[in-house]
């Protein structure tokens, strides 16, 4: 297969059969991570869960709540919790907050335990994308803009550290869900 052969049912199923791990996207709000991750899934014939969903059901509060009444402090630390058990239990693909990665635990998890995607997305890709939704207190405490660039300088040496890394700008998301599969086959 060369890298640019469109990958057919059989081509994508054999790659699947080949992981043995859960496939885990990182990446910053906006980039992409629970569109493309569902598709991925999909394709793959996986399961997919969304790690923020895990923790709102945990919590039994949205994240906007658990900000509010508890802290940053207090979601991280559940986040941590709640990856680990779905790292634990899981083989399909599991779409993180974009902070989660930053975390050493959780990253060290990630990257022995899983096979990290970086979804890397341009700023103004990410300032259109995280504008359709109110739900992220990240942002809401001054310009989107100015926040997704200063979050993107401190975490980057962080992403760079999954095991792949993918464009999302790409619409439709079903064409990073290919390239992911692409690395993958690569990687594997
Ligand atoms: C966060 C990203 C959010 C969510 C929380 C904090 C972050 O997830 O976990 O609001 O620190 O970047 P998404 O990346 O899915 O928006």
């Amino acid at each position: 297969m060369t890298a640019d052969a469109p990958l057919t049912q059989t081509d994508i199923a054999a790659i699947a059969a080949r992981l043995d791990r859960p496939i885990v996207l990182v990446g910053l709000m906006g980039a992409g991570k629970s569109t493309v991750g569902r598709r991925l899934a999909n394709m793959i014939g996986r399961r997919f869960i969304d790690a923020d969903d895990a923790i709102e059901v945990a919590a039994r509060r949205s994240i906007p709540e658990i900000f509010d009444e508890f802290g940053e402090a207090y979601f991280r630390n559940g986040e941590r919790r709640v990856i680990a058990r779905l790292i634990e239990e899981e083989r399909g693909v599991i779409a993180t907050g974009g902070g989660a990665f930053v975390d050493p635990q959780t990253r060290a998890l990630i990257l022995e335990r899983a096979l990290a995607v970086w979804i890397d997305c341009d700023i103004d890709t990410l300032v259109e994308r995280t504008a359709r939704r109110n739900t992220r207190p990240l942002l809401r405490g001054g310009d989107p803009k100015a926040i997704l660039t200063g979050l993107l300088e401190r975490r980057k040496p962080f992403y760079e550290q999954a095991q792949l890394r993918v464009r999302g700008e790409n619409n439709p998301h079903t064409d990073t869900a290919l390239a992911i599969i692409k690395a993958i086959d690569q990687w594997l």
